[in-house]
């Protein structure tokens, strides 16, 4: 189902005690707020903490990443067993940060079979750099990314459009450009026999209290990936709290 979904990954910021922290300061902030779908990525070592607080609460949380093979010799990597053992409603998968690390389309696939039917949503991370865009590609590099990284997946997942060059610069798409966007990533799910209308597509890279109420005044925007400023407790509130 569309909803106003408001998520806030943390990237590598916030340990266990500061996220502890954060989270039973927001869960005072937010009560009252109805209809908005909240949820934090912190980093693993901090998921516990967060579980531990937000156990009774309407905000949800997940992941930031998860390894595509069931527990096993893989040092250094997270299963996703882990993460439904802490009670993760979200995994963020094929996140820029971790594509430029060398995770590509066919890793996020993987990635995307281990957790369907997990009971785990993913959010999959896709958008295209400056120089796509800045050479007319953004639309074959996001179909490309779309075919490749949800081949044979089923619903439910969510995809977040990221454009790279947003992504933690201060520069915003506007929200014309984020909407052509997602109008064009729902068509191609349609076209791939998802229903496209039904499906979630949220919008990330410089999100602000700025520019929240822009943003989230288009029917094609259905809510925000939000980086830096999630890590504000009052910056969050305000994006939350964003004005129809
Ligand atoms: P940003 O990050 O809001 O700091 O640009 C967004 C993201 O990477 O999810």
């Amino acid at each position: 189902m569309r909803r106003s979904h408001i998520f806030g990954n943390w990237k590598m910021n916030k340990g266990p005690a500061e996220s502890r922290e954060f989270v039973v300061s927001l869960s005072e902030e937010l009560k009252g707020v109805v209809g908005r779908e909240v949820s934090v990525f912190p980093p693993y070592v901090s998921l516990s903490a967060v579980a531990a607080v937000l156990k009774d609460t309407d905000i949800n949380f997940g992941a930031q990443n998860v390894f595509f093979e069931p527990p096993g010799a893989f040092t250094g990597e997270v299963a996703l067993e882990f993460l439904i053992e802490l009670g993760c409603r979200y995994v963020i998968v094929g996140h820029s940060e971790r594509r430029k690390l060398g995770e590509d389309d066919k890793v996020v696939n993987k990635k995307l079979k281990r957790v369907e039917g997990s009971g785990i949503v993913p959010v999959v991370c896709i958008g295209e750099k400056l120089e796509d865009r800045e050479q007319n590609r953004t639309f074959d590099l996001i179909a490309n990314q779309l075919k490749i990284d949800l081949d044979g997946i089923s619903l439910p997942f969510i995809i977040a459009y990221e454009p790279i060059w947003a992504i933690g610069t201060g520069r915003t798409a506007t929200p014309e450009q984020a909407s052509v966007v997602h109008s064009f990533i729902r068509q191609k799910l349609a076209d791939a026999e998802y229903p496209g209308d039904e499906i979630t597509i949220l919008y990330g890279g410089s999100v602000k209290d700025k520019n929240i109420d822009q943003l989230m005044a288009e029917s094609e925007i259905d809510g925000v990936l939000v980086g830096g400023a999630s890590l504000d407790l009052n910056q969050f509130s305000r994006i939350v709290k964003y004005k129809e």
